[in-house]
Order: C-alpha cells, then structure tokens, then sequence
C-alpha cells in the first residue's frame, strides 16, 4: 500500500496511517488505524485509485468516525525556528525519537509519514480554469482536467505548489456548482485557490524525513490539518476562520461554502510570550515557559487584583513573590498585537462577511487564559477554542488544543487516502499522482 509500512510486522496493518506533526516546540507522530467501515465505505477509501468506483458514490460523510489513534510520539522540537527548519540534524534527531515513540506505542514500523507544513513562507493565491467539454456530459476527466487548467499559473521558480483546492464549478456561465458530474454542458469552468511553499523549506523538511528514514507521502499546510480536527463540516459550509497558535507561528485558514477561502501565516506563536516574559520578569527562558503556563492570562479584567504568584530566580534557585497583575501587564499586549494582525489580514481582505459561524482557535497557545475572550473583542466575531476530537483512541489529546493539527492530520490523511493533492510541481509525488490528487481535492467538494 501507499502507505509504505514495508516491513513485515507492518504489512498486516496496510490500514494505518501516519501524520508526523512537525512544530517549533513538539514533534508528534501519530499513527491512526481506519476501521473497516472507511476500508469498504462510502467515500471508496480504499478503492480510491479505482476512480470510477468513487465517481459512483458520493456519500462520504466520514469525518472522524472510523479512525483509531493507536500510537502517539512526540518529541521536543530542536532545530525549528517559525516553523522553519534551522538545523536539519536537530530536527532529525527529533523526529527519529519521536517516531520510534510512536512505533513502541503501535507496535508497527513506521516507514512513511505524511508531515504538516507551515511558515511565513506559506502564499495563497486564486486561479481559474476554464475548458471545453466535448464529450456529451461533462464526467470525472472534464474536472481533472479544468483544475488541472486553474493550476496552470505562473509560479517562481523557488516555489511549490502544496494544494489546489477548488471552490465550485460554472457551467456554461452558471455558478455555484458543486459538482458538475453527470451535466451538460460546452464550457466547464473552476475557482481554486493555490497553496505555496518555499522549495527550500519544503525541501528541508522531505529530507529531514529523509535521514529520519522516512519517505514523505504527502505535505499539508498545518491549518488545513489542524481544521480536520477540530472544525464541524456545517462550519466549514457557513464560514468559519481556524486560527492555530503554536510556538513559532500563528496560522490562519478560512473556510466558506466547504473549502479554504483564504490562508495566512503570521511569525508570532506561544514563543513570543515567553520570550516576553523572560524579559520582563528577568527570569531564565524554561521558568518563564512554566510561569505563562500556569499562570498566564491574557486579559487583566480576567483576573483578581490581589492576586501573587512565585517565580523563579535566574539560576532557578531563589524565589519571589510578584502580584499576578504583573505577568498579565507582559502578556496582555502581546495578544492585542497578535489578534491585530489576524483582525487586519480578515478585514483587508473583507472576510468578515463569510465568517459567519465564528473563529475557532486551537493550537497551544489558545489554552491560555483569556484568550477566546480576548480574541472576541478584538475581532468582533464569536470565538471558541476547537480542541482535537473525531477520532478513537489517545484520550490525552482530546481536551489539549496543542494536538489538533498532529491529530487533524491523521484524520486528514484518512479521509483523503492521499497522495497529497497536487503536491509539488518539481515531481515529487509524480504527475499521476497529482492528477489523481487534485482530482481528490475536487471530489471533496462533491458532498
Ligand atoms: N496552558 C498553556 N498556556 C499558555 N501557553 C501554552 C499552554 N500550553 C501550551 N502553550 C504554548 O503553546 C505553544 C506550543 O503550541 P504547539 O504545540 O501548538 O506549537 P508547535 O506546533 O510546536 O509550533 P508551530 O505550530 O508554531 O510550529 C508553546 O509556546 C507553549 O508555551
Ligand atoms: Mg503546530
């Protein structure tokens, strides 16, 4: 199977799945097994390369069900910065423990992986394909092959291509299509928005992966991973924003009508906090991680005036009493500047009109006190914090926002059977596998 568990005590489980989330403070792999019902489901899980057999069913609605975690690892990120790799045999390091934690915890040998992407570097564009139809109906061919023409942009050379995700199709100048199958019709046309990475940073992750032993069978955008996990399909259909709050970066996914409307990734996560605190506090970096932890908040009507905390000393040894309010005076800021920007990135772009079922924030910074709150002032929309759920298994991340993309992209990997969609235009995952990915990414829109 595709899923490239090659080794015998593996074979046996050609139904697992394996997400490998690679963050600025944590490296999680988690290893996700398909029950039966997704194997012969609906959505043809398994008779995916069989494109008629999908073709014929449309009825995929799987989110979630069917999908047990049986092996979590993770590991402390050394050598990320933002989201970006800084130092490749750091990182190695880092996924092999975190990867041989997950094989214990499954009892399987992990060989191939499908990893999560983000980074400021991440663009989004939109494109638009238009073709004839010559047949007498359009057919599954006719939608490869208009998203293959919407995919047809220029891109700089130093650029990849990580999704192309259409939003609904025209018919002889008839909008709103969500799927044209079965229709008459002379021109077929379609929106899609682009997903983009930096080649050297998309590279530098593959072959991180790479010296870790692992063949990369697909590359998601952490938002998009992060979304399978903790966003409803009725929101994703009435317009919703996912905001996930790592360490090193804050990203941003729309989604309207279904599918991604817009993305953004912001250089700002948990990290700055600290760093903040460090600073204001004059107190080391991990004491400061474990002060915000545990007694961060980002809003100062949130908590009480007379309210004292310890904190530690520089060499760790002595402590000392501060009021609270302190603390919250440091972080405080930090969280107006960053719900700012996102604030920014959807009014510029007139994106508060599709957000209409609210803003879900996840990620592990959203644990933070105050944060929802915060987040609601500021960008005037109703807020909730989405933690992972959809799944069997690994009840500890359930309630912790921090796992929603390593679990998202589990299920995302389930619900897709990739290879991923249109993955890199450098040949990486090969053109059929692109064809048939984006071919995928349309049948998404389908239900
Ligand atoms: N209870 C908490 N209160 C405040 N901050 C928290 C809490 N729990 C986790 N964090 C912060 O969340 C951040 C880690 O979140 P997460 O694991 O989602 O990041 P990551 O995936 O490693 O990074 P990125 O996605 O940016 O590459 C850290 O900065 C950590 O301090
Ligand atoms: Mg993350």
């Amino acid at each position: 199977m595709y899923f490239g568990f090659v080794k015998e005590t593996a074979l046996k489980k050609d139904h697992l799945v394996v997400g490998l989330d690679i963050g600025t403070t944590r490296i999680c792999a988690v290893v996700a097994e398909v029950s039966s019902m997704q194997k012969q489901g609906k959505r043809g899980f398994f008779t995916k390369f069989k494109k008629a057999d999908v073709l014929q069913d449309d009825h995929y609605n799987v989110h979630g069900s069917g999908i047990n975690i049986i092996g979590v690892g993770s590991a402390p990120s050394r050598g990320i910065k933002k989201g970006v790799i800084t130092n490749i045999e750091s990182t190695v390091d880092s996924i092999v423990e975190a990867v041989q934690e997950a094989e214990t915890a499954a009892g399987v040998d992990i060989k191939a992986v499908h990893i999560t992407i983000t980074g400021a570097h991440i663009g989004c564009l939109s494109s638009h394909g238009v073709i004839a139809v010559k047949e007498k109906e359009i057919g599954h061919r006719e939608v490869d092959h208009v998203i293959e023409a919407a995919r047809a942009v220029a891109i700089p050379f130093d650029r990849e291509i990580l999704h192309v995700v259409p939003s609904g199709f025209i018919v002889d100048g008839q909008s709103g299509i969500t799927d044209p199958r079965g229709m008459a019709g002379v021109r077929l046309e379609t929106n899609v928005k682009i997903i983009t990475g930096a080649t050297a940073s998309v590279q530098n992750l593959m072959r991180s992966c790479e010296k870790a032993g692992l063949d990369v069978t697909g590359v998601v955008f952490q938002p998009i991973a992060s979304a399978a996990a903790v966003l409803t399909q009725d929101e994703k259909d009435l317009g919703v924003a996912v905001i996930d709050i790592g360490g090193g970066t804050t990203d941003m996914a729309l989604y309207y009508d279904g599918s991604i409307c817009h993305s953004a990734v912001f250089a700002v996560g948990g990290n700055n906090f600290t760093n903040d605190v460090a600073v204001g506090l004059r107190t080391p970096a991990q004491e400061a991680e474990r002060i915000k932890k545990k007694h961060g908040c980002v809003m100062i009507s949130c908590i009480k005036s007379d309210e004292e905390i310890e904190i530690g000393s520089a060499d760790g040894k002595l402590f000392r009493s501060i009021p609270r309010r302190h603390l919250i005076e440091i972080l405080q800021p930090r969280a107006e500047e960053l719900f700012g920007l996102l604030k920014d990135e959807i009014t510029a772009g007139g994106f508060q009109k599709v957000i209409n079922s609210g803003v879900v924030l996840t990620g592990g910074a959203a644990a933070m006190e105050g944060m929802a709150a915060m987040a609601e002032n500021i960008l005037e929309l109703p807020v909730r914090i989405g933690t992972p759920t959809g799944f069997e298994g690994a009840d500890e991340m359930k309630g912790d926002p921090s796992f929603a993309a390593a679990a998202g992209l589990a299920i995302y990997c389930a619900e897709e059977s990739m290879p991923l969609t249109g993955f890199n235009s450098s040949g990486i995952v090969g053109m059929k596998a692109k064809v048939k990915g984006w071919y995928e990414e349309a049948f998404k829109i389908f239900s």
